[in-house]
Formats: C-alpha cells, sequence, structure tokens
C-alpha cells in the first residue's frame, strides 16, 4: 500500500468508528445476502460477533503503517479460521461484503480512489491468512 492509501484508510476509519457496532452489524446482512451458505458457520450471536470484527479491523487499521508487527496475531486469527471452516475462496466475498459495507457507511466520500486503497488494505489481510491458513494445513496433513 501506498502512504497515501494508508492515510486515506485511515481517515475514513475514523468516520466509522463512531457507528462501529451498526456497521459491523451491516457488514453480516451484506455477506449473509451474498452468501446465504456462510451463515451455518457463525454460532455467535451477529452483535457480539460484529463487535468483534469491528476490534479487529480497528486493530489492523491502526498498524498499516507497521504491518509486520500485527502478522504474529494474523496468522493466529487465519488458524482459527480454517477450524472455523473458512476456505480460501471465501475471503473474496467477504472482501465483497467489506468494501459493499464501507460504500454503504462511507457513501459521502466513496470514490474509485477510496475504493482501491480498501481493497488492497483487505487483500493483504486477506492474503497473509490464506497463506497462513494453506501452511497450517500443509502442515497438519
Ligand atoms: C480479513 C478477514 C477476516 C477478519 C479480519 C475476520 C475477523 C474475525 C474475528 C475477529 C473473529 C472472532 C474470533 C474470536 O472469537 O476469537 C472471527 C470469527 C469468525 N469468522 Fe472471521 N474474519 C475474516 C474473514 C473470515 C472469512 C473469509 C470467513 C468465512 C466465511 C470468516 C468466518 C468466521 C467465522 C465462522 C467465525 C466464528 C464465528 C463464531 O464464533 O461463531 N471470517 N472473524
Amino acid at each position: 500500500m501506498t502512504s497515501h492509501q494508508i492515510a486515506l484508510v485511515k481517515e475514513s476509519f475514523e468516520k466509522i468508528r463512531p457507528a462501529a457496532q451498526s456497521a459491523g452489524e451491516l457488514f453480516y446482512l451484506n455477506l449473509f445476502e451474498m452468501a446465504p451458505q456462510a451463515r451455518a458457520l457463525f454460532k455467535t450471536p451477529i452483535p457480539e460477533q460484529a463487535g468483534k470484527l469491528m476490534y479487529t479491523l480497528s486493530y489492523v487499521v491502526n498498524h498499516l503503517h507497521t504491518p509486520e508487527t500485527i502478522m504474529d496475531d494474523v496468522r493466529r486469527l487465519a488458524i482459527k479460521h480454517h477450524n472455523y471452516g473458512a476456505s480460501p475462496g471465501h475471503y473474496e466475498i467477504v472482501g465483497m461484503a467489506l468494501l459493499k459495507t464501507l460504500s454503504q457507511g462511507l457513501a459521502d466520500i466513496w470514490d474509485n480512489e477510496l475504493e482501491e486503497a480498501w481493497k488492497a488494505a483487505y487483500a493483504m489481510v486477506a492474503n497473509a491468512m490464506r497463506s497462513a491458513s494453506l501452511e497450517h494445513e500443509k502442515l497438519a496433513a
């Protein structure tokens, strides 16, 4: 990611922060509309799950300048996801649901540049999670 993209993601996330809980819940509505079959994987009540997601998103956004410092946490999260039944293909749908949610929550400032910045941020985390998950699978085999 460029420093400009990092700045765009950080600034726009500040606008979401006051409504983080409802943005998180909207994310799961979007996700289950796009991928109804994913609903069965979630056992935790959605309001609680939404809180966890937004907490993690905030943690990632706060560390975009130093992503290497959170890679151990990202890898741990990936292994949990492997056990939850999240497949590599799911990451693309989750990314689409996240972008849709952000485009709704940030409708007044949403443009191609902001979309590309968020795509880059999501790709960084999703790629790290996907490879950690595949690595974990290989070691377990
Ligand atoms: C960058 C992408 C993602 C992030 C940041 C993320 C974040 C999280 C967090 C923070 C939790 C809670 C973990 C805990 O309780 O310790 C969680 C749980 C979960 N996530 Fe994700 N997630 C991502 C991608 C995905 C994908 C692609 C799927 C696939 C459908 C998925 C499905 C789940 C499921 C099934 C749970 C467990 C829910 C439960 O406890 O009932 N996540 N996720």
